[in-house]
């Protein structure tokens, strides 16, 4: 029922420190990401391309990734909200941008200061700038199952988005749980309603743990032939502008979780515990990772 190769995109450096309030030095942000590249990690969402004055954790963009070491075979990627952060990713060399828009009208005024379809009609010039350069585009849909200002989400919302990211070219569309409020109930419910549209091998899913539901969800997407999942070493995470959002599911415990469930990721999940062991001690956080302090207590 379930298919043997998992993707797991790691957010860590990312979506994971976006949210910290003291500014992490760039050569810890670098060291986390050439250590997530050696467990053999495939997809690594690096930095983001956004305005510091928003963002100002991400503000040294081109400084990690001028710095980090390419993995062969590993594939870094950054979001890039509008063309000119699109061209600051591209000048850095990342292999692949992401997009990002809401299913929530107020959470996107607060994220990126733009309606939803403002938000898609400045994504398409990203879309044909990234084609031009043969540059993979993923496009996220945030508050999916819920949004911190207008409440429960219509499936409805969610699909519509989702379907004018893949008509302008995302190659996979990450459907975000932004504030975790999600349970196999409502997840199983909206994957229904995407899927009818889009196929499941182009949709992901980006679980957050705040109501302890993201296993189960994500347990919900595999049995939905979902094959490709969004987590964040240590659970790391938040978003600035989700108040409560805890940390996006721990990198570790869903690894753990498909290797009990006989899936492959390829991901070396000892080293990965040392990882998420290092980056909370480096940044003064408790490893918010199950399997992590349970490897670590062993
Ligand atoms: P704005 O203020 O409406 O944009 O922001 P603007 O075009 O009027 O520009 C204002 C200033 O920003 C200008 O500078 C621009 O040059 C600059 P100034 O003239 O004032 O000196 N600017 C930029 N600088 C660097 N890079 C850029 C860029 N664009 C403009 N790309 C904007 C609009 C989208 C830029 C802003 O709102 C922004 O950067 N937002 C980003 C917010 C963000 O990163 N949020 C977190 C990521 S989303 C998320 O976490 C959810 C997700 O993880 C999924 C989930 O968890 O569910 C994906
Ligand atoms: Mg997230």
């Amino acid at each position: 029922k379930f298919s043997d190769f998992i993707k797991i995109v790691e957010v860590g450096p990312r979506d994971g420190l976006q949210n910290e309030k003291e500014i992490v030095s760039t050569e810890t942000k670098v060291e986390l990401i050439n250590r997530l590249s050696e467990c053999n990690l495939k997809f690594i969402e690096a930095t983001s391309f956004v305005s510091p004055k928003w963002v100002p954790q991400m503000k040294d963009h081109e400084q990690v990734m001028q710095t980090i070491n390419r993995r062969k075979g590993t594939k870094y990627s950054a979001l890039a909200p509008n063309l000119k952060g699109f061209k600051s990713a591209l000048a850095s060399k990342v292999d692949e941008v992401a997009v990002f828009a809401a299913a929530s009208e107020t959470f996107s005024q607060k994220n990126i200061n733009c309606s939803i379809q403002e938000s898609l009609k400045r994504f398409r010039p990203v879309l044909d700038a990234a084609n031009e350069h043969n540059i993979p585009v993923r496009g996220y849909v945030s508050c999916v199952l819920g949004c911190p200002y207008e409440g429960k989400i219509k499936p409805s919302s969610v699909v519509a988005v989702a379907e004018q990211m893949v008509s302008m070219g995302c190659y996979e569309i990450s459907l975000g749980d932004t504030i975790g409020v999600g349970t196999p109930g409502s997840t199983n419910n909206l994957l229904s309603e995407v899927l009818h549209s889009i196929s499941n091998e182009i949709i992901a899913l980006h679980c957050h743990d705040t109501y302890g539901q993201a296993l189960a969800n994500i347990l919900t997407g595999l049995d939905k032939g979902i094959t490709v999942f969004d987590s964040s070493v240590a659970g790391l995470g938040g978003c600035p502008y989700a108040k409560g959002a805890s940390g996006n599911v721990a990198s570790e415990d869903v690894i753990y979780m498909l290797n009990g469930l006989g899936l492959n990721s390829g991901v070396d999940l000892e080293q990965l515990c040392n990882v998420g062991n290092f980056i909370s001690s480096s940044i003064n956080r408790r490893n918010a990772s199950k399997v992590g302090q349970a490897m670590l207590n062993k």
